[in-house]
């Protein structure tokens, strides 16, 4: 169609461009208009310790007046929020209603292997299985989605895809916002592409760097606006695309707080005018909504300025007390910086042609051992080619690592704390300190979910 010659010309030109070591992307984003006030995923907790989770087709009316085939977990499009506590025994009972293999994958959480729903755990339609384990780890917004060998990036771009939420004694000490929906809210930001019929075009865009769409959808809502008050108001973001990165700002310029990196706290909360996230990536942010009113236009926007969701002020302003000065006791330790050098991974390619270690992903070989318990230094480098490179979010699955250095460097603050993807520049290497606390095998790879699929992926064994 006419459409689909348009989009790979984009991406031609896209390629002679180079751009693909900068931040731009190369379809645009429309705006949103701010008509359909954002879905809020329900929150479920475990009963007597069981948490149900079924994957299932069905059908959502994301247009007025079109039912859109989409995938879910408990509900036609995306998923609950599971909300779990640290020290909490847990058991997940997956099952999968699709007509397809999937798996359930539990990005950033600490768990034994044999759980952690990489691509060797495939439940066939119909099948069931309890996951079992103990949440140690602290208060943190991790995600879920499928992670089967070849069917990842198209089952996660049809709506699979949910949030965890890991509470404390501390998180519930710092007087941060947590009246969900209220002052505390998930936002999981997706780009689609849609046919005229308003269904999914996942081969829309012959994009092998990864399925980009010109539809935004935040909360599964397309045209989104989210309903604030004049208080401080906490976003969990969540870069849930397949292949997009977002650079986060507001419209008037204003500032922000960054209170937290993908698994957990930053020490202090920092201020900041943009935050950029690649896929898999999240930050939990708060903006202070009371030097605002109903008339004034607010909206997060991205590097291009597109808005991507615009706010509506109401109801009065409220005090709102000042959050916690201390808000974790994350750190890098001196004998974490002194160690050496023990995993190192070259990142290199686009398109179909990407490696790791010049090797694309063999489910039936093992890259790397690790041991239990023990804290090992990870140096990877993203290799440029001779059109400069991309940028690869890096993820390694059932563990959060830290951020020992980039490029030699102390990382920025807004990294300064756990992580479970890291975005890298081309020519840029970075060291992390990576502890597995359970056994198994474990998956590691580029978060842009079609660079997975072609092969940039590997095995860590931890015995
Ligand atoms: Cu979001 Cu292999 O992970
Ligand atoms: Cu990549």
């Amino acid at each position: 169609s006419h459409k689909n010659e348009h989009d790979m010309m984009d991406h031609s030109t896209m390629n002679m461009e180079n751009d693909h070591a900068s931040h731009t992307n190369p379809i645009a984003l429309n705006d949103s208009t701010g008509q359909n006030e954002i879905a809020l995923p329900s929150i479920i907790e475990p009963q007597n310790g069981l948490v149900n989770i079924t994957a299932q087709q069905g059908e959502t009316e994301i247009f007025d007046g079109f039912q859109t085939m989409t995938y879910g977990y408990n509900g036609s499009f995306l998923g609950p929020v599971i909300k779990i506590k640290s020290g909490e025994n847990v058991t997940l009972r997956t099952k999968n209603d699709l007509l397809e293999p999937t798996t359930f994958h539990w990005h950033g959480l600490d768990i034994p292997g044999d759980g952690d729903g990489g691509p060797h755990q495939i439940l066939k339609q119909g099948q069931s299985v309890d996951v079992n384990f103990t949440v140690n780890q602290g208060a943190s917004t991790l995600w879920f989605h499928p992670h089967p060998e070849g069917a990842t990036a198209e089952q996660v771009y049809k709506g699979l895809a949910g949030l965890i939420y890991i509470e404390d004694d501390n998180s519930l000490k710092l007087n941060l916002p947590n009246d969900y929906g209220k002052n505390d809210f998930p936002l999981i930001f997706q780009d689609r592409h849609f046919t005229d019929e308003k269904q999914f075009d996942y081969n829309a865009v012959q994009n092998a760097d990864g399925t980009i769409g010109n539809t935004l959808l935040v909360n599964g809502t397309f045209n989104p606006k989210l309903t604030v008050g004049r208080e401080r108001i906490r976003l969990r973001l969540l870069n849930g695309s397949n292949a997009r990165n977002y650079t986060f700002k507001l419209n008037t310029g204003d500032a922000f707080q960054q209170i937290a990196t993908d698994g957990g706290f930053l020490n202090k909360s920092i201020e900041l005018h943009e935050i950029t996230l690649t896929p898999g990536e999240r930050a939990e942010i708060i903006i202070d909504f009371s030097k605002f009113d109903a008339e004034s236009d607010v909206a997060l926007v991205n590097e291009e300025n597109i808005r991507l969701l615009p706010f509506k002020i109401e109801h009065p302003k409220s005090s709102s007390t000042a959050i916690a000065e201390v808000l974790n006791d994350y750190m890098v330790t001196e004998e974490e910086k002194s160690l050496p050098v023990t995993k190192q991974l070259e990142l290199f390619g686009m398109g179909k042609m990407v490696t790791i270690n010049n090797q694309q992903f063999d489910m039936h070989r093992i890259d790397f051992t690790q041991k239990l318990g023990e804290t090992e230094i990870w140096e990877v480098y993203n290799k440029p080619d001779t059109m400069g490179g991309m940028i690869h979010p890096f993820h390694i699955h059932g563990t959060q690592f830290k951020v020992v250095s980039i490029d030699g460097e102390d990382p920025a603050a807004s990294l300064q704390g756990w992580k479970d993807t890291i975005s890298i520049e081309p020519n840029q290497t970075v060291k992390l300190a990576v502890k597995f606390n359970n056994k198994g095998i474990y998956m590691f790879h580029c978060h842009l979910l079609e660079h997975e699929e072609n092969g940039m992926m590997g095995q860590v064994e931890v015995k």
